[in-house]
């Protein structure tokens, strides 16, 4: 008979590191039983196997991961670099930085498809000689909400009903946007083909949010940054989509890992919009406000490196389920923006993590810096793995500042005044220039003929699940948008311009001159 020696496999061991003998029958008193308590390999297995699913992330929970580089330009376009921003990894042209990337979508569970109509994920850990640095970004450049605070309430919309999770959530979903106009840029995009990626590597991704660079001489400006990638953008209708998810449900996780186990690559390169750091008065759009683009020929893209994917995980749970992203997560030479939604990101994303995956996921191989280390006097929590302690450190000391030969602080950036000055009332208000309705319908207008009708097509079979006063609503919105736009996907469903004239601006708008002059055509 062949045992497992022979064939050169290693004894299977419980955690204690006893051999196990039998696997297939537990202890017990007889061939039938009773089972005995003090059971110990029995009980370990399966209690730990009781414990082995952690929280889902509440949004992003269907994600995959690969790991790569950067490669810097050392230039932003053909300027140095350094006039901008300080941030080392940038800095020299052809320097390289590890990095791990999770791509995602954002309203289905663990397991769902993959070709689902869903903004991306586009997270990225630079694992830089500062630190690290996040980059959490999706695939659309711009969101659906611009203030933190609402949230939970447009997440809630997105996922199944409460009471009977039902799945089919068009009611659900038009219900908060026909309340929401700030979204209607965002719906454009997502309802149009670019909704539904035809894989990870075909897809743009971007940071969304405005951050700041910060030089030398602690000047700083707005940012926004761009993925291209090198393969080209490649989406699927609908029709496409369906064909796929009905035999595959993780068709994108697959192609990735495809292409990067058979030597193909992916790329993108990294590009950069910039602007000066102040409200800019001239625009008709408030700079720090997400549901926004900025025209690339008035700020243009400036190419600072390209990332390339080489590597998947050697184990899904603790590299990809453990992965944990977030917005303040940045280095030297790069900074927040006051952008509503970042100060709200910023918190959410580790505290979410401190309960998704417990208090010392910082120590844990994926999330801890590699270009450098951590030295905290952090100590202690539920699975501390590690101390974060360098060698020659006095063991005794974990408090600073101290004499002992603990940790000291480091050495203040030259600069530590940045920024323009900012004075102000606490309040609770909307930014003043909400301009809801202009990019999208300059989007459906930019669009080519076949992009106008997907959109169409998809607003269309989203809205006749909707109940008749949302899909009033959200004609007068896509009204407010474009006339065409208004007015196709009204015929689709039924509704024509007279149906909503009666309708007033929601009590939550502000409009715009031009805005209000819209709502009197309507009329
Ligand atoms: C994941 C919160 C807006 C991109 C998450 C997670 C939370 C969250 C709690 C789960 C994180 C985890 O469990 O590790 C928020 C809040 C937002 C917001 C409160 C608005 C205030 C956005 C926006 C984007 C975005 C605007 C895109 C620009 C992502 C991505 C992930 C994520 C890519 C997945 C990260 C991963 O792959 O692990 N978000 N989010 N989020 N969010 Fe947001």
């Amino acid at each position: 008979m062949t045992t497992t020696e022979d064939r050169g496999q290693h004894v299977l061991t419980n955690r204690q590191g006893h051999p196990v003998y039998d696997n297939q029958n537990q202890r017990t008193v007889g061939s039938r039983g009773p089972a005995t308590l003090e059971n110990y390999q029995f009980l370990e297995k399966i209690s730990h196997f009781d414990r082995e699913r952690i929280p889902e992330r509440v949004v992003h929970a269907r994600g995959t991961t690969a790991f790569g580089h950067f490669e810097a330009t050392g230039q932003w376009g053909d300027e140095p670099i350094e006039r901008f921003t300080r941030a080392r990894l940038f800095a020299e042209a052809g320097k390289k930085t590890d990095l791990a990337i999770r791509f995602s979508t954002v309203a289905g569970g663990r397991d769902s498809s993959e070709v689902a109509r869903d903004p991306r994920g586009f997270a990225v850990k630079f694992y830089t000689e500062d630190g690290n640095w996040d980059l959490v970004g999706n695939n659309l450049a711009v969101f659906f909400i611009r203030d933190a605070i609402k949230f939970p309430d447009f997440i809630h919309s997105q996922k199944p009903d409460p009471v009977d999770f039902e799945r089919q959530v068009a009611n659900r979903v038009f219900d908060f946007i026909s309340q929401s106009p700030e979204a209607l840029h965002m719906i454009t995009l997502v309802f149009g083909p670019r909704g539904i990626p035809a894989s990870y590597r075909t897809m743009q991704g971007f940071g969304v949010n405005t951050y700041k660079w910060v030089n030398a001489a602690g000047e700083t400006k707005l940012v926004k940054y761009h993925w291209l990638p090198q393969q080209g953008v490649k989406s699927y209708t609908a029709a496409d989509a369906a064909v796929v998810q009905g035999s595959d449900l993780g068709s994108h996780t697959r192609d990735l890992y495809d292409a990067i186990n058979r030597g193909d690559h992916p790329k993108w390169d990294l590009y950069v919009q910039m602007m000066d750091d102040h409200d800019h008065p001239e625009l008709d759009f408030d700079p720090l406000d997400d549901t926004k683009v900025w025209d690339e020929t008035q700020f243009p893209l400036g190419k600072v490196g390209t990332m390339t994917l080489t590597g998947t995980p050697t184990d899904f749970f603790t590299e990809s389920e453990q992965i944990a992203f977030g917005t303040g997560v940045l280095v030297d030479g790069l900074d927040f923006s006051d952008d509503k939604m970042l100060v709200g990101r910023t918190f959410s994303y580790s505290d979410t993590q401190r309960y998704r995956v417990g208090p010392n996921y910082l120590q844990l191989p994926v999330n801890s810096p590699k270009g450098t280390r951590a030295a905290t006097n952090q100590r202690d929590g539920a699975m501390a793995y590690v101390v974060d302690r360098p060698e020659g450190a006095n063991p005794h000391v974990n408090y600073e500042p101290s004499t002992l030969g603990g940790l000291r602080e480091g050495d203040y950036p030259t600069h530590d005044e940045q920024g323009p000055e900012i004075t102000g009332r606490l309040t609770r208000k909307r930014i003043a220039r909400t301009n809801d309705y202009l990019q999208a319908g300059q989007r459906y207008l930019l669009s080519e003929q076949w992009e106008k009708d997907d959109l169409v097509a998809n607003l269309v079979d989203g809205l006749s699940a909707c109940d008749r006063h949302i899909q009033e609503r959200m004609v007068w919105h896509l009204l407010m948008c474009e006339d065409e736009l208004g007015g196709r996907v009204g015929e689709g469903i039924g509704i024509s311009a007279d149906d909503v004239r009666h309708l007033d601006p929601l009590p939550t708008q502000t409009l715009s001159p031009e805005e209000t002059q819209r709502v009197e055509n309507l009329g």
